[in-house]
C-alpha cells in the first residue's frame, strides 16, 4: 500500500513555488510562497497536494487509503534543505591548522607549505574505502539532523587516479545507504599534489587524459569542479579541465575568486558552468557576467567566517540579478560544519541577506546549482516528498532565534527519517 501522509495546520508552509523553471533572482528571491495554516499531502515518495487545511480535507476525500497525520501546528514546513557544495568524503582533521590560523597564519600559506588540502590528501590516500564511508556516514547523519535532504559531494583529496576513484566510490555508496541523497562532483583539480609541484601542467594532463575519462566511464560524477586560484590552477588550466569534463558529459562548476581575484566568475559564465562558488573577491565585471548568465553564485559565508575573511558581496549580487545559493562548503580545512541552518544565520548577519532570501538560497536556488530543481527545492505537486518541519511560528524566526537547531522533523521520500533530534530512519534505502 502506498503511504499517505497529511502534514496539517502548519503555522506556515514555505512553498518556494516557482513560475517556470528558472532560478530566482533579484526581488523574486523574496517571493517564497508562504501559506498560513497550511497542509501538505504526501503520497508515496511524492508531494500530492499543497494548500490550505480546508482544501486539503476536500483533496483527501478523493484519496483512497489510510492517512497518517502529522500535526504541524506551531511549526514552519519548508522544503528539505539542499547543500550544493561539500567536500563530504575525507579522512583526518586539521584542528592544529585552525590554531595556527587564529595566530595569523594564512590559509593559502599553509597550503603552499604542503599543509591544508595536501594534509587532508595524505590522510585520505592512507584511508580505506570503508573508513571513508564510515566518516562520511557520520557527517551525513549530522546534515540530516540539521534539515538537509540532498547534498553535493566533491572528490579532491585523492589526487591520484585510484584515490580520486576511491573517494567517488565512497560518495556513491553513501548515496545508496544513507537517507540523504548525495550528488557527486569530480574535483581532481583541487590542489597540485607534491609529486607534481614542479610540473603542474603534467598533473593537468593526468586529470584530462586519465581521470576524467575514467570517472565518466564509471559514471562516478555528474559535475567537474576546479579550484581556480592563484598558486593552484590558472584560468587557462581551469578552462582546459572544465572543457575536457564537458566533452565527457560532466557539467562544470568552479571554485572562483575565493582568495585572489582571478576572473573565475567570468570563466564560469564563459564555459556555461552551472555554478561559481565562493566569490569573496569577485569583480563588478564578474558579477555582471554572472547576472547575465545561467550560472548560480554559490556563497559560502561559513567559510569566510572560519577563514576570518570579509564575506562575498551578496547584496550587490542580488541587486544586480545574480541567482544566489548558499552552502556549508563542509570540509576539514576552511569550513568543518554540517549545519546549513547556521550558514543561513551567518548569511543574514554577515551578508545582510533577508530571512526570505536565505530560504530561497538554501532550497530552490541550491537545487538549481546541482541541476535538481525539477525534483527538489520547493513544496510543489509532483516533486519529491522531502520536507523539514521547524520548531518556529514563522520563517523569520529561523534566522532570529539563531545558532540553535530548530529542526523538529525531517521527511525524506515521504518518510519520517529524523524527529526530535534523533535519526529514526531505516538506514538503508528501499532500493538496497
Ligand atoms: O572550498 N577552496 C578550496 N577548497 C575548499 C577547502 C578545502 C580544504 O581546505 O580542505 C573550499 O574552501
Ligand atoms: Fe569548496
Amino acid at each position: 500500500m502506498t503511504a499517505i501522509t497529511h502534514i496539517k495546520s502548519a503555522a506556515q508552509v514555505v512553498t518556494m513555488r516557482v513560475a517556470g523553471s528558472a532560478p530566482k533572482r533579484g526581488k523574486a528571491m523574496s517571493d517564497i510562497g508562504v501559506i498560513e495554516k497550511g497542509s501538505v499531502v504526501l503520497i508515496g515518495e511524492r508531494i500530492a497536494f499543497v494548500g490550505s487545511d480546508n482544501d486539503a480535507a476536500a483533496f483527501l476525500e478523493s484519496v483512497k487509503g489510510e492517512v497518517y497525520t502529522i500535526d504541524a501546528s506551531g511549526k514552519v514546513a519548508a522544503p528539505g534543505l539542499v547543500d550544493p557544495h561539500t567536500h563530504l568524503v575525507y579522512a583526518g582533521t586539521r584542528e592544529k591548522e585552525f590554531e595556527l590560523r587564529l595566530q595569523g597564519v594564512k590559509y593559502i600559506d599553509i597550503l603552499k607549505k604542503g599543509g591544508g588540502i595536501l594534509s587532508s590528501t595524505r590522510s585520505t590516500r592512507a584511508a580505506s574505502l570503508e573508513h571513508l564511508i564510515e566518516q562520511g556516514y557520520a557527517r551525513l547523519d549530522r546534515f540530516l539532523l540539521h534539515g538537509v535532504t540532498t547534498i553535493e559531494a566533491k572528490s579532491g583529496y585523492g589526487l591520484t587516479v585510484q584515490d580520486e576513484i576511491k573517494q567517488l566510490e565512497a560518495a556513491r555508496r553513501l548515496n545508496e545507504i544513507h537517507p540523504v541523497d548525495v550528488v557527486s562532483t569530480f574535483m581532481g583539480a583541487h590542489a597540485i599534489p607534491d609529486e607534481y609541484k614542479d610540473n603542474p601542467d603534467e598533473f593537468v594532463n593526468l586529470i584530462i587524459e586519465r581521470m576524467i575519462p575514467l570517472v565518466a566511464a564509471r559514471k562516478l560524477a555528474e559535475f567537474c569542479d576546479v579550484f581556480c586560484e592563484e598558486g593552484v590552477f590558472t584560468v587557462e588550466q581551469s578552462r582546459k579541465i572544465l572543457q575536457a569534463g564537458q566533452a565527457f558529459g560532466l557539467t562544470a562548476k568552479i571554485h572562483a575568486d575565493e582568495i585572489v581575484q582571478t576572473g573565475g566568475a567570468e570563466l564560469a559564465a564563459e564555459v556555461g558552468a552551472v555554478s561559481a562558488e565562493h566569490l569573496l573577491q569577485v569583480s563588478n565585471a564578474g558579477i555582471q557576467a554572472l547576472a547575465s548568465s545561467n550560472t548560480i553564485a554559490v556563497l559560502l559565508p561559513a567559510t569566510a567566517l572560519f577563514l576570518m575573511e570579509k564575506p562575498a558581496r551578496a547584496r550587490k549580487m542580488i541587486e544586480e540579478g545574480v541567482a544566489v545559493a548558499l552552502s556549508t562548503d563542509c570540509n576539514p580545512g576552511s569550513s568543518p560544519t554540517q549545519s546549513m541552518p547556521f550558514v543561513m544565520n551567518i548569511a543574514c548577519l554577515s551578508m545582510r541577506m533577508t530571512p526570505a532570501e536565505v530560504l530561497t538560497a538554501a532550497t530552490i536556488n541550491a537545487a538549481h546549482a546541482i541541476n535538481r530543481a525539477d525534483q527538489i527545492g520547493s513544496i510543489e505537486v509532483g516533486k519529491k516528498a522531502d520536507l523539514v518541519l521547524f520548531d518556529a511560528p514563522n520563517y523569520q524566526t529561523l534566522q532570529y532565534n539563531f545558532a540553535v537547531n530548530l529542526v523538529d522533523t525531517v521527511i525524506k521520500n515521504g518518510e519520517i527519517v529524523a524527529q526530535g533530534g534523533v535519526i529514526i530512519a531505516n538506514r538503508r534505502k528501499a532500493s538496497d
